[in-house]
C-alpha cells in the first residue's frame, strides 16, 4: 500500500507536540495500512522498564524532558528499520525530531531507496497540550492511552487492552511537559521547514474527537493514493 500510489510501500512521518495526538493517531493509521507504528518514546519506555543499557542511558534525559542524545535515537532506529516488518512501510511517532535526525533518516532511506512519502502535522496549541497531557494515563506494558475522568480504563488503573497496569508517565507532570514544549518549539519545529522544502509537509488539524481527526489524516493520505485495506480501530 502506497500514499504515492503504485507499488511503494507506506512511509509517514507523524510530527506535532507532546499531546498532539501522535501516538493515538499512529495506532489508527498503522492498523488502517497494516504496516507497523514506530515510536521512539515507547521503545525507550520499554528499554528503561526493562532496565537495559539503552534504557539507563536515556531515562534521566526523559523524566527532564530533554531530547536523547542524536547519536542514541539514530543507532536505535537503524536497528528497527533493518528488520523485516518495515517491508511494508511504516509510521514513524516521535522521530525524526532534529534536523540531524531527520538527515540521518534521509541518508538511511535513501540507501535502500525507500524515501518517505508524507509528513503529517497535527497542529495544536500549547494550552490543549498541558489539559491533555495532565490527565493522560498509559499501560506500562503496551502503551495505550486513557484520560483521567473523562476516559478512564473499564477497571480502575488496569488496561483495557492487555491488563497491565495504568499509570501516569514520569514526564507528564504540568511543570515536565512545559518544558517539553519548549523543546519541542526550539528543537523540532524546524523539521516543519525541512519538510516543507522538500514538498512532504501536510496539516493536519489536532483538535476535535480522536475519530474526526483520524478520519481527517486517513483522507490526506487517501488523496495520495486508494482506499486503505482496513477500516480504523474504534
Ligand atoms: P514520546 O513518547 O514520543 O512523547 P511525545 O512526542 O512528547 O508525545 P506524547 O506521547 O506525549 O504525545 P502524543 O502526541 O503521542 O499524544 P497521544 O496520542 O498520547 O517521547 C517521550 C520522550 O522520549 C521525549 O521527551 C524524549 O526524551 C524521548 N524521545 C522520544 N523520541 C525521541 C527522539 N526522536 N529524539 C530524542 N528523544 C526522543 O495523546 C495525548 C493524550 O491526549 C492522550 O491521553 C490521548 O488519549 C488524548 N487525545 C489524543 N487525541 C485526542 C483528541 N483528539 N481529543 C482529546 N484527547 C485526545
Amino acid at each position: 500500500m502506497s500514499v504515492t500510489g503504485g507499488d511503494d510501500p507506506l512511509r509517514v512521518i507523524m510530527l506535532g507536540p507532546p499531546g498532539a495526538g501522535k501516538g493515538t493517531q499512529s495506532a489508527r493509521i498503522a492498523l488502517a495500512y497494516g504496516v507497523p507504528h514506530i515510536a521512539t518514546g515507547e521503545i525507550f519506555r520499554h528499554n528503561v522498564s526493562d532496565g537495559t543499557e539503552l534504557g539507563q542511558k536515556a531515562k534521566s534525559y526523559m523524566d527532564d524532558g530533554e531530547l536523547v542524545p542524536d547519536d542514541i535515537v539514530v543507532a536505535m532506529i537503524r536497528q528497527r528499520l533493518a528488520e523485516a516488518d518495515v517491508a511494508n512501510g511504516f509510521v514513524l511517532d516521535g522521530f525524526p525530531r532534529t534536523v540531524p535526525q531527520a538527515q540521518s533518516l534521509e541518508e538511511l532511506l535513501a540507501d535502500i531507496d525507500h524515501p518517505i512519502e508524507v509528513v503529517l502535522r497535527f497542529a495544536i496549541d500549547d494550552d490543549e497540550v498541558v489539559r491533555r497531557i495532565s490527565s493522560r494515563r498509559t499501560c506500562v506494558e503496551c502503551g495505550a492511552t486513557y484520560q483521567a475522568g473523562v476516559r478512564p480504563p473499564k477497571v480502575d488503573a488496569t488496561c483495557d487492552r492487555c491488563g497491565n497496569e495504568v499509570v501516569q508517565r514520569d514526564d507528564d507532570t504540568e511543570a515536565v511537559v512545559r518544558h517539553r514544549l519548549e523543546v519541542y518549539h526550539r528543537q523540532t519545529e524546524p523539521l516543519e521547514f525541512f519538510y516543507w522544502q522538500r514538498g512532504l509537509l501536510r496539516d493536519v488539524e489536532a483538535i476535535g474527537t480522536i475519530d474526526d481527526v483520524t478520519e481527517r489524516a486517513l483522507k490526506v493520505l487517501a488523496e495520495y493514493e486508494d482506499p486503505p485495506l482496513h477500516e480504523p480501530a474504534a
